[in-house]
């Protein structure tokens, strides 16, 4: 699937409102219950670090909003925060989209990148291992009241990644 990306701005908290109120999505952001106004306000928030970049990824052809990807880039490493395909869209190769846009959008700025996912989250976990990330570590992070078991997974951006067409 063809996708382009829109920086992050108020106007898509509705969106972002609809992507957390999904009941599959509550035991990964816990944001349910977050109203489009509190979305807006943590968006101006989100707006305000310049560290952190986050898009909206539209799909070319209907133009609809498909998916949020938050990163950010710091000595040669980009952290990515979150990945999320609105669940009407799954499985039809967004997510892989999202990863291509990512990595051909800071190829300049760094040479790899890293994430933490819950060890629980099978399907992304496979997601990430398809794409070529590797397990690096495992650590136990605060969870709620407790804590949580996650796989700090890297990949390394070359240029085969980039330049041999798409992932699928
Ligand atoms: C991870 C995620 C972004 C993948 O997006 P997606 O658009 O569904 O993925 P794609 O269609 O591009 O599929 C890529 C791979 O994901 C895996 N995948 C996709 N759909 C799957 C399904 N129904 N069951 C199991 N694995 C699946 C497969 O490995 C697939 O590869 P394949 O098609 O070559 O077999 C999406 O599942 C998601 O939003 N998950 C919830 C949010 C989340 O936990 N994000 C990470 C932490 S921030």
């Amino acid at each position: 699937m063809d996708i382009y990306c829109e920086k992050l701005n108020v106007n898509h908290a509705p969106f972002i409102h609809n992507i957390m109120s999904i009941d599959d999505y509550d035991c990964i952001f816990c944001e349910k219950n977050t109203s489009v106004e509190e979305w807006k306000s943590r968006i101006t928030e989100i707006l305000r670090d310049r560290g952190q970049d986050n898009y909206i990824a539209f799909d070319t052809l209907t133009r609809k909003p498909v998916g949020w990807i938050g990163y950010e880039n710091s000595n040669q490493i980009c952290k990515l925060h979150i990945i999320v395909v609105h669940t009407d869209f799954l499985s039809k190769k967004y997510g892989y989209g999202m990863m291509e846009w990512l990595m051909k959008n800071v190829s300049n700025k760094a040479n790899k990148i890293v994430l933490d996912v819950q060890d629980e989250n099978v399907r992304d976990i496979r997601f990430y291992k398809k794409i070529g990330f590797e397990i690096i570590r495992v650590e136990m992070q605060p969870f709620g009241e407790g804590q949580m078991k996650y796989y700090v997974m890297e990949l390394t951006i070359n240029n085969v990644q980039l330049f041999s067409g798409p992932l699928f």
